[in-house]
């Protein structure tokens, strides 16, 4: 480290996994702030002077990146990184005192969302390095509505809604997958402020529009739900406190040959929308395929349902999987895995192929039922693969 500080300071990156090397950030920096060698592009810390003026035109969102430091890595450092580097640990521990305390309320919650793995897992080895922590409920990051839609029909009790969040000058930079905590306002029957809850992130890395600074959520209104009703009642220009972002191993892949096959219920849907936004936007012809899985109770309250018609077959495999239309029998999405079993075992062959479960938990026995019967019609083992990919960064549940 070669620009030393005494206070915390957020550092900007560029990712050198993603930059194209077209040189667009170093044409547009004013004050010369980005320059590169035969390697890489980077950002002189001692120059950059935060003005944004790189960010939207960079074709890859690979300048888009942020951590926080106790000192500012130099260029001929950065020069050398084939990857950035995680985000330090940052806790008062590990710092003296002088940076945000990390929330483990959250932690706590991320682990326990994550325990239908099977243990420690690992994220996909061409995931983008994410930034975590850097905003948390004494120093959030105040994000403006500046949209509220409603995704399931009118007359469904519990609407879903898709929530767009801007931050405005404030970086927040964000991987599909990751997840912020949301600060309900107020304090509870006791006096004591209400516990944050976590939302997984709806968009891409780079917004709801390429290149915008914002996020987007999908939230389901629940009778007893604080922060969800909260949340649905949410109207345009209201501020709302962000703490995150938070998950550094449920990411999906960069590498376009990984398949990726997505299994959700209801607003476990959220960030499977991220991943087949970023696909569609930066590799639509990627040689891998996804394939979604999605249960609901009806088409009408299945969210995204009207965009998710829109998305080709040929980049995103759909098989819904509804459990409550009236006169039919229930199907569940471990349903409808075995009736793709052929397929779902030739991919489950494959190095290169990644599974994400996200949604109710009581779906994690009935999809791990699913793939043994599936590996074992098909000569393999679930339980040995499922640990090969547990530890290959290749499976992961997110379930709740
Ligand atoms: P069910 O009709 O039996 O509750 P929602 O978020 O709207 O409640 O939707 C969740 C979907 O997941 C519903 O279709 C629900 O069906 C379904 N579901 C409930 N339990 C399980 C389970 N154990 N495995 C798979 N899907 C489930």
């Amino acid at each position: 480290m070669s620009v030393a500080t005494s206070e915390m300071l957020k550092q900007h990156l560029i990712d050198p996994e993603v930059c194209i090397r077209c040189n667009t950030c170093e044409e547009t920096c004013p004050v010369g702030a980005i320059t590169h060698d035969s390697n890489n592009y980077v950002v002189d810390a001692s120059k950059c002077n935060f003005c944004m003026d790189c960010i939207s035109p960079c074709p890859t969102g690979s300048i888009d990146n942020w951590r926080v430091v106790k000192s500012a890595w130099g260029v001929d450092e950065q020069f050398g990184w084939s990857e950035l580097p995680a985000q330090q640990d940052i806790t008062p521990s590990a710092t003296g005192g002088q940076a945000e305390a990390i929330d483990y309320e959250v932690q706590a919650l991320i682990a326990e969302a994550h325990s239908g793995v099977g243990g420690k897992t690992i994220a996909p080895l061409s995931a983008a390095k994410p930034s975590v922590n850097l905003f948390n409920r004494d120093k959030p990051a105040v994000a403006i509505v500046t949209g509220n839609f409603r995704l399931t029909d009118e007359g469904v009790d519990n609407d879903v809604r898709h929530i767009i969040l801007d931050f405005g000058d404030t970086r927040f930079p964000v991987l599909e997958g990751q997840s912020v905590g949301v600060v309900p306002p107020g304090l509870d029957d006791h006096g004591a402020p209400h516990r944050i809850r976590l939302y997984s992130i709806a968009s891409p890395r780079h917004g709801e529009r390429p290149n915008t600074n914002n996020i987007a959520l999908t939230v389901k209104r629940d009778g007893a739900g604080l922060c969800s009703n909260y949340l649905c009642d949410l109207q345009k220009g209201d501020k709302v406190s962000v703490t995150g972002p938070f998950g550094a191993t449920f990411l999906m892949p960069n590498d376009s040959s990984a398949n990726i096959i997505m299994i959700c219920t209801g607003t476990g849907s959220a960030p499977f929308r991220g991943f087949t936004e970023w696909r569609r936007r930066m590799m639509p012809d990627a040689p891998g395929r996804m394939l979604l899985f999605f249960g609901a109770r009806r088409p009408e309250e299945l969210p995204y349902f009207g965009p998710l018609q829109r998305v080709p077959e040929t980049l995103l495999s759909k098989y819904f999987a509804y459990s409550r239309i009236s006169g039919e029998r229930k199907v569940y999405v471990q349903d409808r895995m075995r009736e793709q079993s052929a397929l779902l075992a030739g991919l489950l062959r494959k190095g290169a192929t990644h599974i994400y479960v996200c949604g109710l938990k009581g779906m994690e026995q009935g999809v791990d039922v699913a793939l043994d019967d599936i590996c074992r019609g098909d000569g393999m083992t679930w339980r040995e693969l499922r640990e090969v990919m547990r530890t290959e960064g290749r499976y992961h549940v997110e379930t709740y």
